[in-house]
């Protein structure tokens, strides 16, 4: 089974074409071999079924296969009838009427219900789904019957590869490690006071400790990778427009994660009096009423941390002198409605992350990458002394758009960084490295002087997640920490005391 278009479309003309008929039966004859078949391969393209001349238009059914898709080809006749009509018989074409479009996508098994804009039905029978569409000739010149087709093919890979999850090869492993401690390290960190359950769903207030650790996290970034590789701070925003994740690609699929931004409807203190009086009686905050005096979302908070940085770069050129361009952003949290039930400082919906964007040429990239995989391997074995892998998976912008699989360039990826967490003989993820291709140059409309397509990479350092991977293979106790790390720590500061 292949894919099959079939159209039924009928050119509506301003008077009886009968006297053009056998033109037109001519024309549309010839057309399979020429205009129908003009860029696909041998023996591929549209075909015309059937035609019908009736006195206030032509009627056509076409079949095609993916080459000269069915709606492709009644735009490409448009303009040779017409030129026909009106030449010799002055009639003009008034327009194309789509009386029916049915799609056959192969599929191993059937979709489920799915609400898809301008799909009237979609049915499953003997290896493939029948799409019925409802378009007239403003969205086929719109390319919406194409991006349907994408999106419905995007389902069909991502159900075949069903309980396969993502695509996951390992790269590089530390090998086993003793390991000094094997709880679960939140409820003990907790139980010294390090760390306490923020008012928000998966958030932490950090204390003293907890954030000195951090730090020194931040400390081995900046010594290892920033200062010799020659990163410049910048600060990226933190609410995250719709705008920069339609260039992102976030706006495929980041939706069920997001912590959506609403503002108010007016800034009006007299509009929002009520809201606040009713409060002030009840002392209960009345979050019906707010939900009505607030916008539509804006957009959402920072949730890759890198597509908001895109902005400043969007629509220039830059020197060719100015790459590899290396920054990084580490003034903000990143947010993400994680999955529900009680999770510990490992998932979280509100994160550190330090941020590292770098751009160039591909060689300049791919050659970047090697570098800071250099650099992390000598942190995670020489100072951190974990147990952990690196592993090539799919890569971040495919699966936060919903897809799986791999990249379709070679070298364009995602390298995930995984330590063991010996209480649960489970690997977390710690932080990524990623090469992302032209993606976001390309996105964000950024050139270079010698107008060499640009590249893109970054990778994200999760400070949550370090500091889990550290606690769980080594315990909170600096006594069992690798010195090189003590020695970036130092003294602990003091713990807030209760009574
Ligand atoms: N932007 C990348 C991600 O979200 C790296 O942090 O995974
Ligand atoms: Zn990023």
């Amino acid at each position: 089974m292949e894919l099959e278009f079939k159209i039924t479309g009928i050119f509506r003309t301003s008077a009886d074409p009968g006297p053009a008929r056998e033109a037109i039966l001519t024309l549309l004859k010839d057309a399979r071999s020429t205009i129908l078949s003009k860029g696909a391969p041998e023996g591929k393209g549209a075909r015309i079924t059937s035609v019908d001349v009736d006195t206030n238009g032509i009627a056509i059914n076409i079949t095609s296969d993916r080459y000269v898709r069915a709606h492709d080809a009644i735009l490409r006749l448009r303009k040779p009838l017409a030129g026909l009509l009106g030449k010799e018989h002055r009639i003009g074409i008034r327009g194309i009427d789509i009386t029916q479009y049915l799609v056959t996508i192969p599929s191993e098994q059937p979709l489920g219900e799915l609400k898809i804009p301008y799909v009237n039905s979609m049915e499953y029978t003997q290896g493939a789904l029948v799409l019925s569409l409802d378009v007239g000739l403003s969205e086929i010149e719109k390319r919406i019957p194409d991006r349907i087709i994408s999106l419905i093919e995007d389902k069909v890979t991502a159900s075949s590869y069903g309980g396969k999850g993502e695509h996951w090869d390992l790269l590089w492993s530390s090998g086993k490690k003793a390991h000094q401690f094997n709880k679960d390290p939140t409820p003990e960190l907790v139980k010294l006071g390090w760390i306490k359950r923020g008012a928000s769903r998966g958030q932490w207030i950090h204390g003293p400790q907890s954030t000195a650790i951090f730090r020194a996290f931040e400390h081995i970034v900046i010594e290892e990778i920033i200062k010799p590789l020659g990163y410049r701070e910048m600060i990226f925003p933190k609410l995250v427009t719709w705008d920069v994740w339609k260039r992102s690609g976030h706006a495929k699929g980041v939706y069920p994660e997001i912590y959506y931004v609403c503002p108010p409807k007016t800034r009006d203190p007299e509009f929002w009096e009520e809201v606040a009086d009713y409060y002030k009686v009840t002392l209960e905050v009345p979050i019906d009423k707010i939900a009505s005096k607030i916008d539509k979302p804006i957009g959402g908070l920072c949730y890759a941390q890198c597509p908001p940085f895109w902005p400043f770069l969007q629509g220039e050129t830059l020197p060719d002198d100015g790459f590899p361009l290396l920054v990084f952003d580490r003034s903000g949290t990143s947010h993400r409605y994680e999955s529900g039930g009680i999770h510990g400082m490992e998932r979280v919906d509100e994160f550190h992350r330090i941020e590292l964007v770098f751009m160039g040429t591909q060689e300049q990239v791919l050659a970047h990458s090697e570098e800071m995989q250099k650099k992390y391997m000598h942190i995670f074995n020489d100072i951190l002394d974990l147990e952990w892998r690196m592993a090539w998976v799919t890569p971040w912008f495919m699966a936060q758009e919903g897809l799986t699989g791999l990249a379709d360039k070679g070298s364009v990826g995602t390298i995930d960084y995984e330590a063991v967490m010996p209480y649960k003989d489970e690997w977390l993820e710690f932080q990524n490295l990623s090469v992302n291709g032209d993606k976001y140059p390309k996105g964000f409309n950024v050139k270079s002087q010698s107008n060499q397509e640009l590249w893109s990479g970054c990778s994200g350092i999760g400070l949550e997640r370090w500091a889990s991977a550290l606690y769980a293979q080594k315990g909170p106790d600096p006594d069992n920490w690798p010195d090189a790390f003590n020695k970036i720590v130092g003294e602990l500061p003091e713990g807030i005391r209760f009574l």
